[in-house]
């Protein structure tokens, strides 16, 4: 059962309307009145002279230099690291607002809190039994062994659970509800209506936090390494989606503050003894292979991860399904950096050998994402020869393509222009003609078409709507289906702001692009801006018309025209002569 819950966007709409977004922002930040707007220093890089600006009418923020911005909803994700559902809680219970009662039916069996407090419990008895128990030493040993100390071990949470099947059941089964709990939670184990036992059996226990520091979940390791398997987690829960959770992260927010940077790494015991060394920035997926949602989790969190490999072949290729995730979602101030330990080393036996230092320096000098994705793609390729560097240009675009039209999307096409001595234009004509029928352009021309400039406006400026007649968004031209899903929003509710209509697209591929229009600066105001758009559509109607004689054109030119068809054609030269 999934716990996510998608609340209606009517209700989002709603919220935004409520919210203003200069209140929000203002407990965290001294903002400035000027003009219409208010700006700051950018909470979110270091500057000197501001370049944040919040727009009340817009009811977004957006900082000019390092590019973040978003609604009200992304300055609580953003700045206080809160998850979607969380931003959207704070924000329903500032404006008085209770949450659509579906999402509180749909939490599975009730109350999740009892969970919590059961594997709170389950923890305390671990970390007992660690101290007290009359094998412990074996445990302690192992941990001693490993080089950890009673510091970490505390700051971790880390346990022991005895060997035996029962301990955990005696201890905190005081009743058939209980029980229940905790086959739920993945402690217990049930074969069959008698047999009821402990999941975790003989193993040292780390305990898995949520984002509030709450334990969802547990991974055991064995103590003797012969034993199978060596890890062992939690199944999934109602409180625990292993792909969603990053080990560590809890933690590394309680040490730093300001989360600067992420390192993540495979496993358990190497977050531990990076942060044992002062690297208390690591984390870790739980066995799984990174998801979407890791990555985003990360990069909410903070915009610089590291992402570290074993420098063996299996590492490497890890590392380029990594790559091959984050590409759809860069962001254009996401950095994403590669490291490769040498062979057979991990993050915890390397950092034992060098020390933080030296650790720090292989971040320091981690490869970026652009120098990763150019040497893994050239590895096989020699490109002095023309054919390899025809191979090599479309297999690096087919990887561009598929990026968020941003300003990183333009420098990897220029790095790769450059790498194969060819012009950006070229490559991007070529981007053009290979994407058929699809709007996406990248070219300067198209920075300023009629179309653009439509939607900028109309973004920007919602009463706009008005100018708009029902026509328009018929009419067949490209990038029309965005103008189109636009103005079926204000045509439902003429009341959303710039941030109501963004958050609409906050899941999808064109956010970045409606994002970056959003906040594009034309200086126009009052009856130009109006003239500006009102000039855009004619100018859209004419491209509708020319696109339709042209094709009129060619067919007469080939089959021949029907007598309807003659007529329009004659309509529509006349229509054009008079624009
Ligand atoms: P040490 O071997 O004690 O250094 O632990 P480690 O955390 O470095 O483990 P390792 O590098 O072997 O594996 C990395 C991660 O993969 C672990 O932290 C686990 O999350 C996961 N993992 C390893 N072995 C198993 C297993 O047998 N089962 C499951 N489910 N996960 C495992
Ligand atoms: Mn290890």
């Amino acid at each position: 059962m999934a716990a996510h819950i998608r609340i209606p966007q009517t209700f989002i709409d709603d919220l935004l309307a409520r919210t203003d977004i200069v209140s929000i922002i203002e407990p965290f930040i001294t903002l400035k009145k000027t003009g219409a707007n208010y700006v700051a220093c950018c909470p979110f890089h270091q500057e000197k002279t501001p370049s944040f600006t919040v727009s009340p009418s817009k009811q977004i923020y957006h900082c000019f230099g390092c590019g973040v911005g978003g609604n009200a909803i992304s300055f609580l994700m953003e700045y206080e690291h809160l998850d979607f559902m969380d931003a959207v809680k704070t924000l329903a219970n500032q404006s008085g607002m209770n949450l659509p009662q579906q999402s509180a039916t749909k939490q599975p069996s009730g109350d999740t809190n009892i969970f919590y407090i059961l594997l709170e419990k389950a923890t305390k008895f671990y970390q007992n039994q660690l101290l007290k128990h009359p094998q412990a030493k074996i445990a302690s040993d192992f941990l001693k062994k490993r080089g950890l100390t009673e510091k970490t071990i505390t700051q971790f949470k880390i346990g022991y659970a005895p060997p035996g099947w029962d301990n955990l059941l005696r201890k905190l089964n005081n009743n058939d509800k209980y029980k229940k709990l905790l086959l739920t939670t993945g402690m217990l184990i049930q074969k069959s209506s008698t047999s009821i036992y402990d999941r975790f059996r003989n193993r040292i226990m780390f305990p898995i936090t949520n984002r509030s520091g709450k334990i969802i979940a547990f991974g055991g390791r064995v103590i003797n390494d012969n034993d199978t398997p060596k890890y062992l987690n939690s199944p999934e829960t109602p409180i625990f989606h292993k792909g969603h959770e990053l080990y560590g992260l809890y933690e590394a927010r309680q040490a730093n503050r300001n989360l600067n940077r992420l390192l993540l790494v495979e496993g358990y015991m190497d977050v531990i003894i990076l942060a044992q060394h002062g690297i208390n920035y690591a984390v870790a997926t739980l066995g799984t292979a990174i998801t979407t949602n890791h990555i985003q989790k990360l990069f909410r969190a903070c915009p610089e991860v590291i992402f570290c490999f074993d420098g063996d072949n299996a590492g490497r290729i890890a590392a380029w399904r990594t790559l091959e995730i984050i590409l759809p979602l860069l962001h254009d101030n996401w950095q994403a950096k590669f490291i490769f330990l040498p062979e057979g080393e991990d993050p915890d036996s390397w950092v034992q050998k060098i020390g933080k230092k030296s650790f720090e320096e292989l971040i320091q000098n981690a490869d970026t994402l652009s120098t990763f994705f150019f040497t893994h793609l050239s590895k096989q390729i020699n490109l002095q020869q023309i054919d390899d560097r025809a191979r090599f240009a479309q297999l690096a675009m087919s990887y561009i393509q598929n990026m968020p039209d941003n300003i990183r999307k333009e420098m990897l096409i220029d790095a790769l222009a450059q790498k194969i001595n060819m012009t950006p234009e070229k490559l991007n004509n070529y981007i053009i003609t290979n994407q058929k029928g699809s709007t996406k352009t990248t070219d300067t021309q198209a920075m300023h078409s009629p179309i653009r400039t439509v939607i900028t406006l109309l973004i920007q400026n919602p009463q706009l709507i008005e100018q708009i007649d029902q026509e328009l968004p018929t009419l067949d031209i490209a990038g029309m289906p965005l103008l189109r899903e636009l103005y079926s929003l204000l045509k439902n509710n003429s009341q959303l702001t710039t941030g109501a209509l963004l958050e609409h697209w906050r899941d999808s591929a064109e956010y970045q692009h409606l994002s970056r229009l959003a906040n594009y600066r034309h200086l126009l105001e009052g009856p130009d801006l109006t003239a500006e758009f009102c000039g855009a559509i004619k100018k859209l109607r004419l491209q509708a018309t020319e696109s339709t004689i042209n094709q009129l054109i060619t067919k007469a030119n080939t089959t021949g025209l029907t007598a309807i068809e003659k007529k329009q054609l004659q309509n529509l030269l006349k229509t054009k002569q008079n624009c």
